[in-house]
Formats: structure tokens, C-alpha cells, sequence
């Protein structure tokens, strides 16, 4: 059996999905739960791109040791600079530098000739080495590059030091075979391939990713890079849980395996989607909610006779289990602690408090708390600014009017600790909420997306509101937890608010730096 490498890319092609932008705490966490499912390579961010970028890559890369952490660079002194001040506290760094090398990019976008292009790569894989030898190299928009001009450039990068190449299909064009013949070209060609791992990375926009980073390893990739629900620019980059599952039940084709803890697929799969806001679509392979629902009757006749007949993977193989320890009214600190534990919660004392004590709460109003429940209760305390410098909402009160117009009345607490309130009308009791906390604010807020869903099934469950507004010249998406839904708006509202505010905050001290 060969190994393929894991290189999860969640928080730096992940979160350049339409729409997403997470808190540093939040990206931490998800480092911290990608270490658990046990990739190999996580990728933390672009941080030349921005102060918060390059902070929150160097907080991801001094917490974890267990897997490689990369940062990307543009083939410049600067970025590589920036992405190895962020990631050398790290176990592993690795120094992602990458370069279009297709002829529309190179002309069209960076400008340059084709023997510019190689000595630009060449100069920046060697800069690199100066840092550390673990240096990758990707080629922008190889699978609509010259296979020979591959060669040459991939020939000239390994020389200069590059351990792994990678050959991304960037814009999502190849299909299995053309992929898998691409990588099969290099291998025969590349005189000195055997100094380097080859590296699959593909865009979903023909909906091919999973299939062509199947099939790059029959052309022998040994590392192949994924996100989690295969989030990622435009439609997305290859799913890891499709491909780790792929691979594991259908081994003996593939004959390769991956170090992954694969119980952890489902936990990693909703907390992204959680903290990206993004919803798994139901029918979406392996995470999706009816993957494992048998609906005609046939089926689940074949089902309960014989599993195997239309179950080709066992829902605890992904951690999705049936006979999860339940919590409820009884269960005190040291069994949600545990509870906690297991779900890969990680809290300070002052937030697992406040998780116990909202816990509690819902206890009082449910007989039992599932691990969704205290999964959502936990986000809800991550990424939130806190304290003096955020909006925090103190009561709500809404009347729902027969005729259409609701009314809402609002306080809130301003960053500046003054108590204020409000009343405003609205064609609905959600227009009536936005029109208040509008009210409430100096700057105008413009709704550009507004999403519900419900934290399990169940009248009772617990409502997820997910917005995104433009605030301040700024666009922010926020998330609010609440049992009632107007609750939940409410929060979500405020949270995009907090969160543009910090970006404000950033600006502004950027301009100060800067003069
Ligand atoms: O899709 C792509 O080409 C990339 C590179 C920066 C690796 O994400
Ligand atoms: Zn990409």
C-alpha cells in the first residue's frame, strides 16, 4: 500500500469562499480539529495578505505540532519573508510558493514571458530554501500549461531545492484522464522527480475535483490537497472527506492510504460548516444529512434484512454514531466537561462557565441535550467579540401584527458600555428587528444574505441564523444561536456588526501606521 499525504487547504482556499470570513479563534479551532482528523499538511493562510491573516497563521502554527503547517507566498521576497516570519515557531513549517505557468496567466495576467516566468520560480524556490528545506511549488494553471514547459520549469524548481510539486488544475478544466496522463508525463520526464513529492490539487468547476485527485494518483501523485465539504474558490476545491472515503473503502483499487482518523470526518465536516456559515447540501456524499437515509421502501426492506445491501459505508466508520451519551437536567459539570472533551470542545475557564451555565439553561427548557446542541451552544461563545469593545444584545421584545406589521423594541450595549434602546416597525417580525438595530446604529447596514436552520430535528431544537451585511464600506457575515428564530436574528445581526467593527479597528490602525 503507498501513503498519500493529506494537505488540507480549508483555511487558506476554504476560506476564500464567496462570503466567508473567519475569526481567528475560529480558525484556530479548526486547526485544532483538522490535527485531530490527522492530516498531514494543513495549510493556515496567505499572510502577506493581510495583518490578521499573517497573526492568525502564526497562532495556528505555534499551537500545532502534530502536522506540518504551510503558508503560501507569491514568488516574492516579501511574501516568503511574511510566511516564514508566520509559521517557523511551527513543528514542520513548509513554505508554499506558487507562479502561473500557463500561457493565458503569464500573459494575460503576470505579464511575462515563459523564460521570465522560470527564473522568477527558480529565484523564489532558492529564497525559500534559505528558510527551510520544506518548500512546495505549485504551478498555477498546469492543466492548462505546456506539458513540456512543465517539465522544464518543474526540472529547473527541484534543482533549486523544492521537496513537493504541485500541478493544480485551478480552474477545474481537466478530467480524470488528461490529469492522471499529466502526472504520468512529468514522471517519465522529470530526470530528477525522485528528489520530490508530485501533488494533486483541483477546482470543482466541472464537478470532476474528487475524480481527478483520484486519478492523479494512478499518475503518481503522492499528496493530494482538499477542504473540508470541499469549500473553496468558486465551486469549491476537492472534498476531503469524499476522498479519504473513496480511498479507504475502495482500497484495493487505489492501493494507497491515508493517516487519517477518519471518526472525525463528520465533527470536522459541521464544525467548518458551522463556522463558515456554508450548509452542507443534504445529498452531498459522506457528510451530506440524507447520505445515510434509506428512503423507498425497497431499500430499507434490504436495509434492516441485510445492512450491506445498499450501505456501502458504515456510519460509524465517519463518527457518525446512533448511541451517543445523551445529556440532560442531571448531568453535572464533570460529565459535560467529558462531554465536552470528546466533542474536541476546547474553551478557557470563563467561556466553559458560560457554556455550562447556557447548557443548564436548556436544560430546563429540553429532557435531553445532543451533541449538536452542545456543539452550537460552544460555537456560539467562539469568535464572538466580547466585552467593551462589541454591541451585545440585552432584550428583545417583538409584536407579531396580524396585518403584516410587527413591531420590535431593542437594548442593546454599545462598545462604548452605554445602554440604549429602540422601537421600529417592519413587514415582518425579522424587518422589524433589522429596521430597530438599524435604528440603533450611526452607519447604515444593507442585508445581502439571510439564512435559518435548525441545530437538530425536533420542535424544540435550537435556531441558527446566518447573515451577511454591508457595513462601514465593509462586507461581514455573522452567525446567532437563540432557541426562538427572532432571537437568533437578532444575534447574527449584531455578531456581522462586531466583526465588521474589527476590521474598522484594523484599517484604522494600519492608517495610523502608515502616516
Ligand atoms: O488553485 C490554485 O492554483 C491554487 C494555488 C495557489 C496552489 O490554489
Ligand atoms: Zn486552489
Amino acid at each position: 500500500m503507498g501513503k498519500i499525504e493529506i494537505f488540507d487547504t480549508t483555511l487558506r482556499d476554504g476560506e476564500q469562499s464567496a462570503g466567508v470570513n473567519l475569526h481567528a479563534d475560529e480558525k484556530l479551532e479548526i486547526a485544532c480539529q483538522l490535527e485531530r482528523l490527522g492530516v498531514d499538511v494543513m495549510e493556515a493562510g496567505f499572510p502577506a495578505s493581510s495583518r490578521g491573516d499573517f497573526l492568525s497563521v502564526q497562532r495556528i502554527a505555534r499551537t500545532i505540532q502534530k502536522c506540518s503547517v504551510a503558508a503560501l507566498a507569491r514568488s516574492t521576497k516579501n511574501d516568503i519573508d511574511a510566511a516564514w516570519e508566520a509559521i517557523k515557531e511551527g513543528g514542520n513549517p513548509r513554505i508554499h510558493v506558487f507562479i502561473a505557468t500557463s500561457p493565458i496567466h503569464m500573459e494575460h495576467k503576470l505579464r511575462m514571458t515563459p523564460e521570465q516566468v522560470v527564473q522568477k520560480a527558480v529565484e523564489s524556490v532558492r529564497y525559500a530554501v534559505n528558510f527551510t528545506s520544506n518548500v512546495e511549488w505549485s504551478a498555477e494553471d498546469a492543466t492548462r500549461s505546456d506539458w513540456d514547459f512543465l517539465v522544464e520549469i518543474v526540472t529547473k524548481v527541484i534543482d533549486a531545492g523544492a521537496t513537493v510539486v504541485n500541478l493544480p488544475d485551478t480552474v477545474g478544466y481537466a478530467t480524470p484522464q488528461e490529469y492522471a496522463g499529466m502526472f504520468r508525463y512529468l514522471r517519465e520526464r522529470v530526470p530528477n522527480i525522485h528528489r520530490a513529492k508530485l501533488s494533486a490539487h483541483c477546482h470543482d468547476d466541472l464537478g470532476l475535483a474528487v475524480a481527478n485527485s483520484l486519478a492523479s494518483i494512478e499518475g503518481g501523485a503522492e499528496q493530494i490537497e482538499c477542504t473540508i465539504n470541499g469549500i473553496g474558490e468558486r465551486a469549491g476545491n476537492a472534498s476531503l472527506e469524499e476522498i479519504a472515503i473513496a480511498l479507504a473503502i475502495r482500497k484495493q483499487v487505489y492501493q494507497a492510504e491515508t493517516g487519517l482518523e477518519l471518526n472525525q470526518i463528520v465533527r470536522t465536516s459541521r464544525l467548518v460548516s458551522k463556522y463558515t456559515g456554508l450548509a452542507v447540501p443534504p445529498n452531498k456524499a459522506v457528510v451530506g444529512a440524507n447520505a445515510f437515509a434509506h428512503e423507498s421502501g425497497i431499500h430499507q426492506d434490504g436495509v434492516l434484512k441485510n445492512k450491506l445491501t445498499y450501505e456501502i459505508i458504515r456510519p460509524e466508520m465517519i463518527g457518525l454514531s446512533s448511541n451517543a451519551i445523551v445529556l440532560g437536567k442531571h448531568s453535572g459539570r464533570h460529565a459535560f466537561r467529558n462531554k465536552c472533551e470528546e466533542l474536541g470542545i476546547q474553551l478557557d475557564d470563563e467561556r466553559f462557565h458560560l457554556l455550562f451555565k447556557h447548557f443548564k439553561e436548556l436544560t430546563e427548557k429540553r429532557k435531553e441535550v445532543t451533541d449538536e446542541d452542545i456543539m452550537a451552544l460552544a460555537a456560539d461563545l467562539t469568535g464572538k467579540e466580547k466585552g467593551t469593545d462589541a454591541y451585545e444584545l440585552v432584550f428583545l421584545q417583538v409584536h407579531y401584527g396580524a396585518q403584516g406589521v410587527s413591531t420590535a423594541t431593542i437594548g442593546i450595549k454599545t462598545p462604548e458600555g452605554e445602554f440604549v434602546q429602540e422601537a421600529a416597525t417592519g413587514n415582518g417580525s425579522v424587518e422589524a428587528i433589522y429596521q430597530t438595530i438599524q435604528r440603533l446604529l450611526p452607519e447604515p447596514i444593507e442585508l445581502m444574505d439571510y439564512r435559518i436552520q435548525s441545530t437538530t430535528s425536533g420542535i424544540d431544537s435550537l435556531a441558527e441564523v446566518y447573515v451577511k451585511v454591508k457595513h462601514q464600506g465593509h462586507v461581514g457575515t455573522g452567525r446567532g444561536i437563540d432557541n426562538d428564530v427572532l432571537g437568533a436574528s437578532a444575534k447574527a445581526l449584531l455578531d456581522a456588526i462586531n466583526r465588521i467593527m474589527v476590521k474598522v479597528r484594523a484599517g484604522a490602525v494600519l492608517a495610523t501606521n502608515h502616516h
